[in-house]
């Protein structure tokens, strides 16, 4: 008999990792429901879904009511909408004190524990001098606090320089600057400042710009050419950013970088990537930070494919991560796993408040002019427990596999149905190139078939999100400028914990009749809020012809 339990113990055993085939995977997930939420509506309502689209939403598919959509709601994968049981218990012992709450301290404590020591912990006083985590209630407003200040400590310093660029620019990066350097007759006015990024969030990019600073997204090559063998294609052009620190250095306060890159196709940076950046920025003495709402997710890639550390486990390669850099801004509502939550947190001994002394106190003014205490930071007490559980959950790397590996079967579905994926698939969204879906008919700038893919899967019951040439383009009054470098895609972003491998196959099956029809998907009319910022999120539609 013991001959016949090992036996299948083997053939379990590789059954387990049967990925190959399609429909074939046997590996549960490694939680199970606790609690289920029925839908209020059915996946055979076609029409309603219809009228609800074009009368009350104007094909803008962020104005579709949430509680109308019968299959996967793949919007966004933020404001995590499936908590542990242990997030909801930790709910329960929230301290809802105004000043200093309990959770303050619980989620000072987690976050020295997952970001390294050094970073938040403990001696410094609660929200009060030398502190230097700031809690706001998502990752933009922590985003809206660090460029509002960073501009105002700039312009205190007399910082900057004017005048036009110089010349030793490589001559990419003069032709994508210059434009947007210039003031309002074209002329080259005063010191305009540059946050360089391998690519900026929609909501980072909206903020720097409000600031009259410029967002430059500098993905690496490999990422630009497509290369659909090359695990890191998040990372950073480190020959454009060193060009553009050595000749204008002073136009650029800080360095950015965004784990996992969301914008670029979710796509993770290594470690290797990072440690050339910090050499980079230290050489030019520039404050190197991360936007780090993926911290985890990007942990896993580097795990998987960064040789170095193959045998390290999340958490170290988590800490690894942040000892590079001067501060971070994270949007808690990703790798927090809660509802709501963000943080900026800046080195307590970094470069920045070296450089800015006013810089600290100019951050917990704004918590308080906006968001409430610093101990609170427009966060409940019970969100603050629900974070710091949560952050301990998302290294898990049970989790971690469960997670991406339910991105990988998503976008290997789609492959399958030769829907044109961004390959590799990254950490939290399928991303579907619309130039290539449409053969290149997508490519005029202005008819924004991606807004239509969205408009008709939503009739199909599904939402995902348009971040191609609308979300990222602009209308300067008489024609569109497409988003710099180019992307034209549609993100299915899959939220953590809540759907099941068959749920994401009706999306597969949904994609794949738009695909088969194509030529029969009109492009769209803009009737509203063409030429506004962050237009994605408010303009309305209708098909055109
Ligand atoms: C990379 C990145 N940065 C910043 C944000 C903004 O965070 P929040 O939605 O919490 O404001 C997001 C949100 O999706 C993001 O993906």
């Amino acid at each position: 008999m013991s001959d016949a339990t090992a036996f299948f113990i083997r053939r379990f055993r590789g059954a387990l990792d049967n990925v190959g085939e399609p429909g074939r995977y046997f590996r549960p997930r490694p939680y199970r429901n606790a609690v289920v939420r029925f839908r209020g509506c059915s996946i055979e309502d076609f029409e309603q879904r219809r009228d609800i689209l074009v009368n009350e939403a104007g094909l803008n598919a962020f104005l579709f009511r949430a509680d109308m959509i019968p299959g996967c709601d793949l919007l966004s994968d933020s404001g995590t909408t499936t908590m542990t049981m242990e997030q909801w218990a930790a709910m329960f012992l929230g301290d809802e004190a105004y000043g200093s709450n309990e959770g303050f301290f619980e989620l000072r404590e987690q976050f020295a524990e997952t970001f390294g020591a050094g970073w938040c912990d403990e001696g410094a006083s609660a929200g009060g001098s030398s502190d230097s985590m700031f809690l706001f209630h998502q990752g933009r407003a922590a985003e809206n606090a660090f460029f509002s200040v960073l501009a105002r400590e700039l312009s205190r310093a007399g910082a900057g320089r004017g005048g036009a660029l110089s010349g030793g620019l490589l001559p990419e990066l003069l032709e994508r600057i210059g434009p947007r350097l210039g003031g309002a007759d074209g002329s080259p006015g005063g010191p305009v400042f540059i946050i360089p990024s391998n690519s900026h969030f929609d909501t980072t990019q909206g903020n720097i710009e409000d600031k009259g600073m410029i967002p430059l997204n500098l993905p690496c090559k490999r990422h630009l050419e497509n290369d659909e063998t090359y695990p890191f294609r998040g990372n950073m052009d480190i020959e454009e950013l060193e060009n553009l620190l050595e000749h204008e250095r002073d136009r650029v306060p800080v360095v950015y970088l965004t784990v996992t890159n969301n914008t670029g196709g979710g796509q993770p940076v290594s470690i290797d990537n990072m440690r050339r950046i910090r050499q980079v920025t230290r050489r030019y003495n520039v404050p190197f930070f991360l936007d780090a709402c993926r911290f985890a997710e990007n942990a896993w890639f580097i795990q998987r494919h960064e040789e170095e550390f193959a045998g390290t486990g999340i958490p170290e390669i988590v800490r690894e991560m942040f000892r590079y850099v001067d501060g971070f801004h994270i949007s808690l509502k990703k790798d927090g796993l809660a509802n709501m939550g963000g943080a900026l947190v800046i080195r307590r001994d970094g470069d920045l408040f070296r450089r800015f002394p006013g810089f600290r106190e100019g951050i917990t003014d704004r918590q308080i002019m906006t968001e409430g205490h610093p101990t609170y930071g427009g966060l409940a007490g019970r969100d603050l427990m629900a974070i710091a559980e949560g952050l301990r959950t998302v290294v898990r790397r049970d989790y971690l596999d469960a997670r991406i590996g339910q991105v990988a079967r998503f976008g290997a579905g789609l492959d399958r149905c030769g829907i044109p994926v961004v390959k590799p698939v990254g950490g939290h969204a399928v991303y579907i190139d619309i130039d290539r879906f449409f053969d290149g008919a997508a490519a005029d700038v202005g008819d924004f078939r991606g807004i239509a893919f969205t408009a008709l899967l939503l009739i199909a019951g599904h939402r995902v999100c348009e971040l191609g040439t609308y979300a990222f383009g602009s209308f300067d009054g008489e024609r569109e400028i497409p988003p710099d470098p180019r992307i034209n895609y549609v993100r299915a972003a899959v939220p953590r914990l809540t759907y099941e491998d068959r749920d994401l196959s009706a999306v597969v099956e949904a994609v794949r009749v738009l695909a088969d029809h194509r030529d029969r998907i009109p492009g769209v009319k803009v009737e509203y809020g063409r030429q506004l910022s962050l237009r994605h999120f408010k303009s309305r539609f209708s098909f055109a012809g």
